[in-house]
Order: structure tokens, then C-alpha cells, then sequence
């Protein structure tokens, strides 16, 4: 009985102590493992700072810095996960680690901050040294370029008439086929119009917009102005589907005259003409005018003058005829006038439209007049 009570007893004394030793056990072993754990941590810590401090020394460049940055004390860094770490840890270890922790983060806070300071003060200076100026340094002078030849050539001419009294006046470069043709007396079934082969645009009504073929529309527009007396010039673009040569070019540019007021008959023309030559040419030039015909004049006459390449002796710039067509002119045809309503029984006029670069390559003898489009810069400089 005693035994079996004793034994009883000593089986609950057992199952108690054994209980109580079991605990302190856990208890005991837990600490210990605690304690490896901090260990473990502490030492990891040491490794981390040394680590990182040598990176943060190593990096080369500001770019570089914030890169070791992000690795050492970012989210995904071996910090932040011991510090993921401590939360498991019992409280007299979690501060101590704690403690720790915080340290090894200032002190890498700290590195950065003086590399980013000392790598930045570098990288001024080396931006600084890269962008210095030399200001005694010299430099090739600009080569400043002037205005073309042809558009030289445009001013003075408009230069001559304004000096006669004129105004210059423009015209848009895209006419539709009425003020380009059928105003200026040319119907559309006239031969005259295959004078002019016309580059037409694809709007609207076929062969209705086109670039226009000559200056003279301006004519018919300062007319429509309905202000009368005309004393006018209107220099501009012109295209036609020329094949260029040594006299023609596809796109060229002429100087329209018109004169509209009571009175003016062919010899204020000629006399206007000859006036111009010798503004423009000087007195040594001798030019001519030859009948010929126009739709839009009656008479009407071709304006040239001696070839100045060959001084009249026959060459391939003037074709072998000594003469060289810089334009047309004559008196405004009485149907043109009838198209913009103006009474040609009180107002009479004349027109006359040269080629600008006809003017310049007579002026200046240039032997081909494709050197004006060719862009070589040994001619153009000359001018
Ligand atoms: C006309 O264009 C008429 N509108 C001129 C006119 C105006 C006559 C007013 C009567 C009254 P013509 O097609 O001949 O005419 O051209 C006149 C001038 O433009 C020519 O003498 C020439 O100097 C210049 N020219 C014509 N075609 C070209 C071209 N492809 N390249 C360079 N210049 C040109």
C-alpha cells in the first residue's frame, strides 16, 4: 500500500517536479538559445558595418553613392531585415540589439553623408574645369554670308523705279487660271498659253490653280484695286517647265511694270525703258526694242539688250545673235482693260515684265545662268 501509495505519491511528485524541471528547462534553453540568436546578430551587425563602410569608401561617384545607399540602409538591405529580426527576440536582447542596430545606422547614415559632400565638391570642380572658357582663346571669325545675287539684283531694280516714282507692289505665286491667262486676253484654247508650260496644282477644277507662269497677273490685281493713275512695279517668283540652259532656268523670277493714267502712249514707254537702261546698266549698254506680241499688249515689243558675254559678237549665252531678251512690254490691250472694267477710252498704259536673273547675268556676265541655282559659294562670294 505505501509502496503502492508511495509509489502513487511519488508519481505525482515526480509528475510535478518533473512538471517544474521541464519548465525551467524551456525556460533555461530558450535563454540560451536567445542568447545564440543575439550573438548570431551582434556578430552579423559587426560584419554589416564593416562591410557597408567599405563599399561607401569604395563608391566613385555621386550616382554610385545612392546606389550603395539604397543596398546598405534600404528595404531589402541586410539592416532591414535584422531589424525584421529583433522583434523576435526577448525583451533584454531586443534592446541591446536595438541599441546596436540604431548605432550601426548612424554611423552609415554618417559615411554617407560625408562621401556624398566630399564626391560632390569633386564632381563641381571637374564639371567646372570641363566647362571653364578660355576668353584670351581665338577663335576663327564668322564667315557671314549677304544676300544672293538675285535678290541684290531685285532691290536695285526696284530701287531704279521707286527713284521714278513708282510703288512696288506683290502678288501671290499660286493664281488661279483667270488672272494668270484668261484676264490678260489669253483664253483657254489660246496658243499662247503653250508659251508657258504650266506646272497646275490638283485643286479644285483641273488646270484651274497653277504657280503662276509669269508676273503679270499683279497687272490685273492692281487694276481690280480700282485706283487710278497706276504707276506700279511687283517683282516675284515665277515657274514654268522650262528646261534649264544658259538663259533659262525652271524657277525664275521677273519685275512687272504697269503705268495706267490718262494720256501715255508707246514713247513714255521706250523713253521709260531707256531710262531704266541706263540707271540700271550704265551708258555703254545699247538696247533695242523689237516687235513681237503679247496677248495682253498691243503693240507690243521685246526688250534687249547687247550681249554683254560676247559684246555682241555671237556666243552660245546669246544663241549667236549678239542680243540678249531681258523682257516684253507694250501698251495694256484694250480687252485687258475691259476685263477689270477700266474705260480705255479715257485711261491708257503700258506694262513690261524683264527677267531678274536676265538683268544680273547681263550685268555681271555670267556666261550660264544655272549658276545662280547651283549654290557654289566660290561664285556667289563675289558678288
Ligand atoms: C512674259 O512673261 C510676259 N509676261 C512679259 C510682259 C509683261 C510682256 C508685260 C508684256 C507686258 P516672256 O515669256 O518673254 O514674257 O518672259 C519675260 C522675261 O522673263 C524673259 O525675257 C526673260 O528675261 C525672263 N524669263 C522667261 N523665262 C525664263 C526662264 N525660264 N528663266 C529665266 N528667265 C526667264
Amino acid at each position: 500500500m505505501m509502496n503502492g501509495c508511495g509509489d502513487g505519491n511519488d508519481m505525482e511528485m515526480g509528475a510535478v517536479s518533473g512538471q517544474s524541471q521541464d519548465g525551467l528547462m524551456n525556460r533555461e534553453e530558450s535563454a540560451l538559445e536567445g542568447l545564440v540568436e543575439k550573438e548570431r546578430l551582434l556578430d552579423e551587425l559587426f560584419k554589416l558595418e564593416e562591410e557597408a563602410s567599405r563599399a561607401i569608401a569604395r563608391a566613385s561617384s555621386s550616382k554610385a553613392l545612392a546606389e550603395t545607399a539604397t543596398a546598405v540602409l534600404g528595404k531589402r538591405s541586410t539592416l532591414s531585415t535584422i531589424h525584421r529580426q529583433v522583434a523576435s527576440l526577448q525583451p533584454e536582447e531586443r534592446k541591446e540589439i536595438g541599441q546596436r542596430l540604431n548605432e550601426v545606422r548612424q554611423k552609415l547614415d554618417e559615411l554617407i553623408a560625408e562621401k556624398r559632400e566630399s564626391l560632390s565638391a569633386r564632381e563641381r570642380e571637374e564639371q567646372l574645369e570641363a566647362e571653364r572658357m578660355d576668353l584670351t582663346e581665338i577663335t576663327p571669325s564668322f564667315l557671314r554670308g549677304h544676300l544672293h545675287l538675285v535678290t541684290l539684283t531685285q532691290m536695285e531694280l526696284e530701287d531704279v523705279f521707286v527713284g521714278m516714282g513708282y510703288k512696288v507692289a506683290e502678288g501671290p505665286e499660286i493664281e488661279t487660271d483667270w488672272y494668270n491667262f484668261e484676264a490678260l486676253n489669253i483664253p483657254p484654247d489660246h496658243p499662247a498659253r503653250g508659251m508657258w508650260d504650266t506646272f497646275y496644282l490638283e485643286v479644285g477644277e483641273p488646270e484651274s490653280v497653277l504657280l503662276r507662269t509669269h508676273t503679270s497677273p499683279v497687272q490685273i490685281r492692281l487694276m481690280l484695286e480700282g485706283e487710278l493713275p497706276i504707276y506700279a512695279v511687283a517683282p516675284g517668283k515665277c515657274y514654268r517647265r522650262d528646261t534649264a540652259d544658259a538663259r533659262h532656268i525652271p524657277i525664275f523670277h521677273q519685275i512687272e511694270g504697269l503705268v495706267v493714267d490718262r494720256g501715255i502712249t508707246f514713247g513714255d514707254l521706250a523713253g521709260t525703258i531707256e531710262t531704266f537702261t541706263t540707271a540700271y546698266f550704265g551708258p555703254r549698254i545699247h538696247s533695242r526694242l523689237r516687235p513681237s506680241y503679247f496677248p495682253f499688249t498691243e503693240p507690243s515689243a521685246e526688250f534687249e539688250v547687247t550681249c554683254t558675254i560676247c559684246t555682241g559678237k555671237g556666243c552660245r549665252t546669246c544663241s549667236d545673235t549678239g542680243w540678249v531678251e531681258l523682257g516684253g512690254c507694250g501698251m495694256v490691250d484694250p480687252a485687258v482693260f475691259s476685263a477689270v472694267g477700266i474705260d480705255s477710252e479715257e485711261w491708257s498704259g503700258f506694262a513690261f515684265g524683264f527677267g531678274i536673273e536676265r538683268c544680273a547675268q547681263m550685268r555681271h556676265q555670267i556666261a550660264d545662268l544655272r549658276a545662280l541655282i547651283e549654290n557654289d559659294i566660290r561664285f556667289l562670294e563675289q558678288f
